[in-house]
């Protein structure tokens, strides 16, 4: 008998270790051979912990399991609430387009048999046989953009490195993952880790790399755990080292940790700290693809990014490029999050409109109020409301609406949700995580609290300052943490006037 329980941090809060722990005990107590594997998430995260069995069609799903459920799973005659069928027949399973995470959930996280046959090294073993150029254009021609927020095109970065001369170049995985409600990275890395370190690996043929570093948010224990043995496994499979795949190029990679601030995701401060440097941001140029790590040409993508890299090699870039919607090409693993019935992971092909992904994937709110608005691409995204419910995934779309999909978190909120004071965490937040290199956003954001604590207090003057100061920041600000503060705080102002206006009416009353 074959039985999995997801060893993902999510999971492991909701109590899998208890319920994996009490799998283990009543099959003992009933003398019953079991195989646990401790797998991924399927990234049905209001369904955790979700226990799996392997039957004759395939995996039926239990969840969300209690140590007392475990013994339906052994024909007790026990009622049990927690049945769900066939896991690939879910609703939440029908409706995606797993590419980037096919494996997640259903493999072993850390077994190289089990990578290997679910399609593992199939894109790097293509990708060995091609050509550093061949291998770009691949990458080009699938349309792939970062996933790490900005939606810079994955194959010109790419280009820019491969193309620039110099002793030693270096892939750096940018692991930070410091937006709210976002979790795709972390979900990858404890449940598809080869995919990531395959990614890399190829990101390094392409560019001429032979290192790369992984950093990664300390926030993470279990994806640190998981990606420092998968590494050491990869190295003891002759995967990463001297000779990948025994086909002569070089290739390892280092585990790091990050010491925590939001702005240490951005790839300069990221590059300072991998360092041993103060995390502050460097003036651009020179780009870190001609001077990055120690000042050589450098790749830093994002976890997405390079693990979507093995599929589209193994696949071809067209089959990826096939999927999508306009210049967002493939598919988005989308996080939905917040006061929202089912959050999780959904991976999609770019296009579904916003309000689908929020009401009918989503199941609407937690509280079973009427959505008020959702913030999408962490903490410097818009607030979107329902009017723009009908806006298409995709990078040109949220663009139009004055909006970003940033790393694809959605975050829901109910008609309780407070906007003015949502906008003030927004300049707070920004004024706490601020690296302090320039003035627009260190000095800024502590107007910004200042002036929305004047508008809550009565103060109908401040509406304009703050547009202006927005106006400042936005234009003046050196990196995107500072320019896109804005961002919430307009898009709560412009959508929720009222409640700006309110206050300043309460406070003359
Ligand atoms: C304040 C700030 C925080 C960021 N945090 C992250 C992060 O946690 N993870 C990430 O991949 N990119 C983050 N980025 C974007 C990176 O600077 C960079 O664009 C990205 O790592 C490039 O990889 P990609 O092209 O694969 O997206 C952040 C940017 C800013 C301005
Ligand atoms: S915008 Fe903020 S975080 Fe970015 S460089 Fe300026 S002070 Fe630093």
């Amino acid at each position: 008998m074959k039985i999995y329980v997801p060893c993902d941090s999510a999971a492991k809060a909701l109590g899998a270790d208890a319920v994996a722990a009490e799998i283990q005990a009543q099959a003992a107590a009933r003398g019953i051979d079991i195989t646990l594997v401790r797998n991924g998430t399927r990234g049905m995260i209001w369904l955790e912990p979700l226990v799996e069995v392997e039957g004759p069609n395939g995996r039926i799903a239990y969840g969300p399991m209690t140590p007392a459920d475990v013994p339906h799973l052994f024909g007790d005659e026990t009622e049990c609430d927690c049945y769900l069928g066939l896991t690939d027949d879910l609703d939440w399973m029908r409706r995606q387009t797993r590419l980037t995470f096919a494996r997640c959930g259903v493999i072993d996280p850390l077994s190289i048999d089990d990578y290997r046959a679910h399609g593992g090294f199939a894109g790097l073993q293509r990708a060995l046989g091609m050509g550093a150029e061949a291998i770009v254009d691949e990458v080009k021609q699938s349309g792939l953009r970062g996933r790490g927020g900005a939606g810079f095109p994955t194959g010109i970065k790419w280009d820019t490195v491969r193309l620039a001369h110099a002793p030693k170049k270096y892939i750096v995985c940018n692991a930070d993952e410091g937006d709210s409600g976002t979790f795709a990275d972390r979900m990858i890395m404890e449940g598809d880790p080869f995919s990531l370190i395959e990614g890399m690996i190829i990101a390094g043929l392409g560019v001429g790399a032979d290192k790369g570093y992984v950093y990664l948010r300390s926030e993470y224990p279990d994806a640190i755990a998981t990606m420092t043995r998968a590494v050491e496994l990869a190295r003891v499979a002759g995967v990463l080292g001297a000779s990948v795949l025994g086909q002569g190029s070089a290739f390892d990679i280092e585990i790091r940790a990050g010491a925590g601030a939001y702005v240490c995701g951005e790839e300069t401060s990221l590059l300072n700290s991998l360092e041993g440097r103060r995390g502050i941001v460097r003036a651009k140029p020179p780009l870190p693809a001609l001077e990055g790590f120690l000042g050589r040409p450098t790749v830093v993508n994002n976890v997405i990014s390079l693990a979507t890299v093995p599929v589209i090699f193994e696949k071809g870039a067209a089959h990826y490029a096939d999927f999508g919607l306009g210049r967002s090409r493939g598919t988005m693993p989308i996080q939905i999050a917040g006061n929202v019935a089912r959050g999780g992971l959904f991976e999609t092909a770019f296009g579904m409109p916003l309000g689908d992904l929020v009401n009918d994937i989503g199941g609407g709110t937690a509280s079973g109020r009427p959505v008020k608005a959702v913030q999408v691409g962490g903490p410097l995204g818009a607030y979107m409301a329902p009017d723009k419910f009908d806006t298409p995934f995709g990078y040109e779309e949220f663009d139009a609406k004055d909006a970003l999909i940033g790393h694809a978190g959605v975050v829901v909120f109910d008609e309780g949700a407070d906007m003015l004071g949502l906008a003030r965490f927004a300049m707070e937040f920004c004024a706490v995580e601020s690296c302090g290199k320039c003035t627009p956003c260190r000095i800024g954001a502590v107007r910004g609290v200042e002036t929305i604590d004047r508008i809550a207090s009565g103060d109908a003057s401040a509406v304009p300052l703050l547009r202006d100061l927005c106006d400042t920041m936005r234009d003046g600000s050196l990196c995107a943490l500072g320019g896109f503060t804005p961002f919430p705080v307009m898009s709560a102002l412009n959508a929720f006037p009222e409640e700006f206006a309110a206050q300043t009416q309460e406070a003359a009353e």
